[in-house]
């Protein structure tokens, strides 16, 4: 049996994302109920963070102790890796130990290469291409408050990065569309987002327009991980694709605001609409935890009902 891995959304299909939404509602519930729920006693996770973290790390810790099982945190700085080890000697060795790793690093070839000399399951906790965890728990949120997201308008605000390629990929497989507004020079890119066709999404020069009608408005921070050094130029470059009260406004009146945090008030995103009444940020975050659990879950056990 080939091993399945998470590295991108696109690598589960439309049925597995709606059975991982359906599970993660279940054990949403049971974690609520302070149900003991212990299906991955004696399993080890290994976390490899090449970046920082704060929802990633936690919500794997915290909900892989609350499956009954361990965890191993590695950074580059403590391990090997930052040591030129070969990411593929690293693989084979940790995935002899472990049961699952999950990976934050750079780029997309290194977690395919990890992957590809895995003998466990490798699941992607971000990389500059994508975030397949966090926008699980974007699309489980969405669905706990409003319904099915098929047949709806996602507004993207802001970088054409990580975030933007995943939820390019989410549309494609569930069935929704989205509007995505990015200043000139950091547009998305279909072949690096991976999708098949252009159907799914729409571009637009006015961020505005973008959220005209839209069900959920979203944006990230300007400057991602390891673009560091392009900060000055990019605080130029998106000072007009800051969601704003008005951005809200055209929006469908009961729409929601995601950001993936951490946020930078002031910038991609106004204080009053990250902390006004439309904005689902809290349960977004929360919601990493148990989209995860029911991911975990899936890559070792399968299809558990209970
Ligand atoms: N949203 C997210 O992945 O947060 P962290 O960088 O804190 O893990
Ligand atoms: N696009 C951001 C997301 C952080 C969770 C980054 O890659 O830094």
């Amino acid at each position: 049996m080939p091993i399945q891995h998470f590295l991108q959304f696109s690598d589960f299909s439309t049925e597995e994302h709606e059975w991982l939404f359906r599970r993660a509602a279940e054990i949403k519930r049971k974690f609520k109920a302070y149900e003991k729920y212990h299906p991955l006693a004696d399993r080890t996770l290994a976390m490899i963070f090449e970046k920082a973290s704060t929802r990633t790390r936690v919500s794997f810790e915290a909900g892989m102790y609350q499956l009954g099982g361990s965890v191993v945190h590695l950074t580059t700085g403590d391990s090997q890796l930052g040591r030129a080890e070969p990411i593929e000697d690293s693989a084979k060795v940790i995935s002899r130990m472990v049961d699952l790793v999950m990976i934050r690093t750079f780029g997309q070839d290194k977690i395919e290469r990890f992957a590809a000399h895995s003998r466990v399951p490798v699941i992607n906790g971000l990389t500059n291409e994508f975030h397949p965890c966090q926008i699980l728990a974007d699309i489980f949120t969405y669905i706990e408050h409003r319904g099915s997201i098929r047949g709806r308008v996602v507004a993207w605000v802001g970088d054409g990065n990580n975030m933007a390629n995943t939820w390019l990929q989410a549309a494609e497989l569930l069935g929704f569309t989205v509007h995505v507004s990015t200043p000139t020079g950091y547009e998305v890119d279909q072949d690096i987002a991976g999708i098949r066709s252009p159907n799914s999404y729409k571009v637009f020069k006015d961020p505005m327009e973008a959220c005209r009608g839209a069900d959920l408005v979203t944006t990230d921070v300007w400057t991602s991980m390891g673009f560091e050094a392009e900060n000055e130029e990019r605080r130029k470059a998106f000072a007009d694709w800051c969601v704003d009260t008005e951005m809200m406004k055209v929006a469908k009146p009961d729409a929601l605001f995601m950001h993936c945090l951490p946020a930078h008030r002031g910038e991609e995103v106004e204080a009053e609409v990250i902390d006004g009444p439309q904005s689902a940020v809290w349960d977004e975050a929360e919601n990493r935890m148990h989209v995860q659990k029911a991911l975990m879950e899936y890559l070792l056990l399968g299809r558990v009902t209970d």
